[in-house]
């Protein structure tokens, strides 16, 4: 018998519980063993659960039953769950997390720990939810040399994208319907200001690159400036506006970014809509794989750590390979990335442009009194001098060909 313990009892907790008590049968004959849940910390009571003399509020109960070998910290937050996956590894208790905050702090560390104890931290439920992206990195796609990244990482942002889009509505408006319908939080800051996309693109670049990528040396920059306008403008284009997290190996170096793009049609990207979330991988061998589906929610996310539980079961005292140092990834000068990009001024500066951009291709006006048009491809560094020579930019969008 292998004995997990789940750690919190929230929506991913619970959810982890649902998936192992609805599969059990096959998720046993998967690890050859049977799986029982012995533990759920929590600090609360949960009378009337099925699994409510399980609930324990002591994490040494769990921590000193040498019984349990695989820990579910499905708490969220850095502390206590960092210490508690750290005092569980170095007993060489296996530990499946879909703290991304964690994962992207502290990740090196918590991998070494597991390793120097012959046990396993994984965490694919961190980023995509559901979907498997952490695993193919790991193990599928090890014959390639990944050169990009590109993911449509925050469900709450591309459900706002999307329903902007196509209600013609403005960001407040939407923002507003997302949070009465539960699909946004009411802090929502960490979603769309794409905070939480960036911790996901530092974990995938990391994988990709074996080397720590900080999320504070990540440029980020959030949906909040997207208006209406713009869509009607991206529209005109054939071009979706998606908050893409993305990280390419490039002739100047490796670097990583979160912002809003507008992407053409013919983009796998183009058409993940709503709360779905999409990671599009392109190695140099394979090239272009792509990877979709539910980016959060309880039985997607708890699904994904219940894959790693039954991968620690599978591989009891050995590490899977996982190259993540703790060494720190230097990464290019986001100034130095080159791109177009689709511009609105006002206007009366209509010439100015002219005379500074070349090549511009312009775009039909949506709304009076504003001139819109495509740069050539250009460094972000020469955009942000020329359009200050310019002064009154309205809005900016970056595009991803
Ligand atoms: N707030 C996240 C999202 C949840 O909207 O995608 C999953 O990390």
């Amino acid at each position: 018998m292998i004995h997990a313990a789940v750690l919190g009892y929230g929506t991913v907790g619970s959810g982890v519980v649902e998936v192992i008590e609805t599969n059990k049968e096959s998720i046993s004959k998967k690890i050859g063993d049977e799986i029982n849940v012995k533990y759920i910390l929590d600090l609360r009571e949960f009378p009337g659960d099925p699994c409510e003399k399980k609930v324990v509020h002591d994490f040494d109960i769990i921590l000193n039953d040498p019984e349990v070998s695989i820990i579910c910290e499905t708490m969220g937050g850095t502390e206590p769950a960092l210490t508690f996956s750290r005092n569980a590894l170095l007993k060489g208790k296996s530990v499946c997390t879909s703290n991304k905050e964690l994962v992207a702090n502290h990740g090196p560390e918590l991998i070494r720990i597991a390793k120097d104890n012959n046990c396993n931290y994984l965490f694919e439920a961190s980023v995509g939810g559901g979907i498997p992206i952490i695993r193919p990195i790991n193990s599928s796609l090890t014959a390639e040399n990944i050169d990009s990244i590109t993911g449509i990482l925050n469900g709450t942002t591309n459900y706002i994208l999307t329903k902007m889009d196509e209600d013609n509505a403005n960001f407040d408006d939407v923002l507003k319907e997302a949070q009465n319908k539960g699909y946004a939080e009411r802090n929502p800051e960490a979603d769309i200001e794409g905070y939480d996309a960036c911790r996901k693109i530092a974990i995938l670049s990391s994988l990709v690159k074996g080397k720590n990528v900080k999320y504070e040396n990540i440029y980020t920059e959030g949906i909040t400036k997207i208006e209406a306008a713009d869509f009607a403008y991206a529209g005109k284009l054939k071009k979706a506006i998606k908050l893409l997290a993305m990280c390419k190996n490039t002739e100047d170096g490796f670097y990583a970014m979160v912002a809003p793009f507008m992407i053409p049609k013919g983009h796998p990207l183009y058409s993940v809509s709503g709360v779905f979330n999409a990671v599009y991988v392109h190695g140099n061998m394979l090239g272009d794989s792509m990877y979709y589906g539910r980016g959060a929610g309880k039985l997607p996310t708890a699904s994904a750590v219940v894959s790693d539980v039954i991968d620690c079961a599978r591989h009891m005292g050995k590490t899977i390979m996982c190259f993540w140092d703790a060494e720190d990834m230097e990464l290019m000068d986001i100034a130095d990335t080159k791109r177009r990009f689709f511009v609105r001024v006002p206007k009366s500066v209509k010439d100015k442009v002219i005379e500074t951009f070349n090549n511009i291709e312009e775009v039909e006006s949506v709304e009076e009194g504003e001139y819109a048009f495509v740069t050539p491809v250009m460094s972000e560094k020469s955009f942000d001098e020329k359009i200050a020579l310019i002064g009154g930019c309205i809005n900016r969008i970056r595009i991803e060909d």
